[in-house]
């Protein structure tokens, strides 16, 4: 019989693409995938630690998981990703129940890891090397063994990492420390990788990557320097891709070469996520962003020159060290101005070796509350005006799920859209015509036309 794995994800789409990449692994190994912790021969823990709030969930479910342990002692419990990265053998001092934990860049030893386990050769294993090594190159391989996905969401859209890490060092941030130096996948790599999904049946390609922008800068593109516009424009050119999309970016990189290809590819949606983190410039500093919020703004508008439609979305950090009243009226101000259709906005939290742990001027947690409240309310106010921009127009949205009654869909501005299903049949992956009535703060409705 075959041996049952369970994974669950915390954090970002790159963690998201890792869990499939293991799923794909191991399920060469025999083992099959099931979306239930209950009764699986292996749990395995995808962690993330790029606020406290996400590295709490996963020890209080690790906690949770020791009755589990205790139930079926052949349980093999793992923890992977970026708390296993950064936090390596304290995890098992913490929690003597784990038996592997398996940092970001060797994910490619869990089937050996694993067997060793099964076979009681060892107790517990760990492996937590950083050293600039791509996780991707055997996994070329392993995609063009791997059937089509079954029909559901995920067989129309994927993700493709196109490279590892970050350089950029900001003062707040694991990442570095999680996910080690950047380095870029060769650009033939990738494109065959969209080649093959394409030709499998996906639609939408996510290019992924810490700071996609930077692509080609450093390391390993083994096939001549290419910058990211030009990967861009490489893989558009793929035929049949009808949608692609990209995240995650650093302003400063943002170049013109870059914007033009809003412009230019027809198949590149219309939506940007562009962190800003701050609108104070003197926050900006000392976050070490390297840019200052005039330059934003300017990006911004030559932005909106080549596509006057793009929907903008950013990330903002409330509460910095030394966050004054007049630095957080400026983020309101820069929020203002920007009019993005949608931020994700979190209060800043210390993490374990990052320099701003090191700051003095911690902000109290109630003013932190305060500030998010009031950033959330006016973003929301936002997002309702922009999502109303849509009401009475056409729009092209791909169908996501659907049922007999209801169809969900996203606009390439990334807008989540109900329809009412119709006599039409009706498949995820499906491009159609919406027209929108009704306008939310989080989605929006419309009706089919024919
Ligand atoms: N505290 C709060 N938010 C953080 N982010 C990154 N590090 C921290 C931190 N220490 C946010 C940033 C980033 C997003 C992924 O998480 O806004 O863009
Ligand atoms: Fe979380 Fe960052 Fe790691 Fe992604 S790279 S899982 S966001 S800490």
């Amino acid at each position: 019989m075959s041996k049952t794995l369970f994974i669950k994800t915390f954090g970002c789409q790159m963690n998201q693409r890792d869990s499939e990449i293991i799923e794909q692994l191991l399920g060469q190994e025999g083992y099959a995938s099931t979306d239930s912790a209950k009764n699986a021969d292996v749990i395995l823990i995808n962690t993330c630690s790029i606020r406290e709030k996400a590295e709490q969930k996963v020890f209080s479910l690790l906690g949770h998981l020791r009755e589990e342990k205790t139930r079926n002692p052949d349980l093999l419990l793992g923890v992977i990703g970026c708390v296993a990265q950064q936090e390596g053998e304290r995890i098992k001092e913490r929690m003597p129940h784990v038996d592997l934990i398996v940092g970001t860049q060797e994910i490619f030893r869990l089937p050996e890891m694993l067997e060793r386990l099964t076979r009681k050769i060892t107790t517990w294993e760990i492996a937590t090397n950083l050293e600039a090594s791509f996780v991707i190159p055997p996994f070329q391989k392993l995609l063009k063994n791997t059937p089509p996905s079954p029909p559901g969401p995920q067989s129309y859209k994927r993700f493709v990492t196109i490279m590892q890490g970050c350089n950029n060092f900001c003062s707040y941030c694991v990442v570095p420390g999680t996910r080690g130096r950047e380095i870029s996948r060769p650009v033939t790599d990738i494109v065959e990788e969209v080649e093959i999904l394409v030709s499998q049946g996906v639609q939408e390609i996510t290019l992924l990557g810490q700071n996609v922008n930077s692509y080609g800068q450093t390391n390993a593109v083994a096939d001549g320097p290419v910058s990211f516009p030009q990967l861009l424009r490489r893989v558009a050119a793929v035929s049949g891709l009808k949608r692609l999309r990209f995240t995650s970016s650093h302003p400063k990189d943002l170049t013109d070469d870059l914007m033009r290809c809003f412009a230019e590819l027809e198949v590149l949606c219309p939506h940007f996520h562009l962190p800003v983190q701050s609108g104070s410039n003197a926050v900006l500093k000392r976050m070490n962003r390297k840019y200052t919020v005039e330059q934003y703004l300017e990006k911004i508008a030559a932005l909106r020159g080549y596509r006057p439609d793009i929907a903008l979305a950013t990330d903002i950090i409330i509460g910095f060290p030394g966050e004054s009243e007049a630095d957080f009226s400026a983020t309101m101000d820069l929020l203002n101005r920007v009019r993005f259709h949608s931020s994700f906005s979190f209060k800043y939290s210390d993490r374990p070796y990052t320099r701003s742990a090191g700051f003095t001027d911690k902000i109290p947690e109630e003013v932190k509350g305060r500030r998010l409240t009031l950033f959330q309310n006016r973003q929301d106010e936002i997002s309702l005006e922009r999502n109303s921009e849509s009401l009475g127009k056409i729009v092209e949205v791909v169908v996501e799920d659907c049922d007999k009654v209801s169809i969900k869909g996203r606009t390439g501005a990334n807008q989540v859209v109900h329809m009412a299903a119709t006599s039409a049949s009706m498949a995820p992956g499906d491009l159609v015509g919406v027209r929108i009535d009704h306008a939310g703060k989080h989605s929006l409705k419309g009706t089919l036309t024919p």
